[in-house]
């Protein structure tokens, strides 16, 4: 099914633009421009269970907690690495009291925390697994190598919720300009606005030139959580 979605880009990059600014004032880190071409992975690697070759790099999951089990068994054999964060309640760290630390809010952005940072490989996996004791914004700024899947779920904007929008207009676009070539979102839509939520499969939009797929809506979540979609960019 193809399907022509109108989306306001002029919009997205005035708000990216306010977004940047209070960033840097915050963080002293600044969001990345679009560029016109996804990066090309050094080479594809083939990922039987979705029909489809995803690019080498590493899964990148913001605001986990202690829920990494599922990206692991999933796409651990296909991606270089597995990188975790979580300010509060980071895998493999001891966890922290939210009265302790304190966030700023920002424009189309959410809660942005800044003053934790530690990492950790976890061991006992058959890849390399690091975990961020960090905001999730910050560390995918900071420290991500190439981009293969963007993981997210089970956040919101709720108490106990990160209040971090990854999957409303700016931070899907900050997502989707470090996305590789081929790369995959692949999320239960937690904090999410209409478009990649409710889209069914085999969805096509046009996002800036380039093709997002909804490849999948049920891959199952484990552990008794709901089905999670996946969403496959790649260029016109
Ligand atoms: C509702 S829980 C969801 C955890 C996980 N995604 C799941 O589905 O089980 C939200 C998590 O976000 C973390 N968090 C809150 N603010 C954050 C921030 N700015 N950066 C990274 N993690 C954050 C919290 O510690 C908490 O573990």
């Amino acid at each position: 099914m193809e399907e022509e979605e109108l989306i306001d880009f002029a919009e997205i990059d005035a708000m990216r633009r306010e977004a940047d600014r209070h960033l840097q004032e915050l963080a002293g880190a600044r969001l990345p421009e679009w560029s016109e071409h996804s990066a090309l992975a050094g080479h594809m690697t083939p990922c039987p269970f979705l029909g489809t070759e995803i690019p080498w790099g590493e899964l990148f999951y913001p605001c986990c907690g202690d829920d990494i089990g599922h990206a692991l068994q999933v796409f651990g054999p296909y991606v270089s690495r597995c990188r975790f964060a979580d300010v509060f309640k980071p895998a493999g760290h001891r966890p922290k009291f939210r009265s302790h630390t304190s966030g700023k809010g920002l424009p189309h952005i959410g809660t942005v925390i800044c003053g934790e940072e530690a990492s950790k490989d976890l061991e006992g996996y058959p890849l390399p697994v690091t975990s961020h004791r960090k905001d999730g914004l910050l560390t995918f700024l900071q420290d991500l190598g190439p981009l293969a899947v963007f993981y997210y779920r089970g956040d919101s904007a709720g108490e106990g919720g990160s209040d971090q929008r990854w999957l409303m207009p700016v931070l899907l676009d900050v997502i989707l300009s470090r996305l590789l070539e081929g790369g995959l979102i692949c999320t239960d839509g937690a904090n999410g606005d209409d478009l990649l939520v409710h889209s069914p499969r085999g969805t096509v939009l046009d996002y800036r030139g380039r093709k997002l797929t909804c490849i999948a809506t049920d891959l199952p979540g484990g552990d008794g959580r709901g089905p999670l979609k996946i969403w496959r960019l790649t260029g016109a």
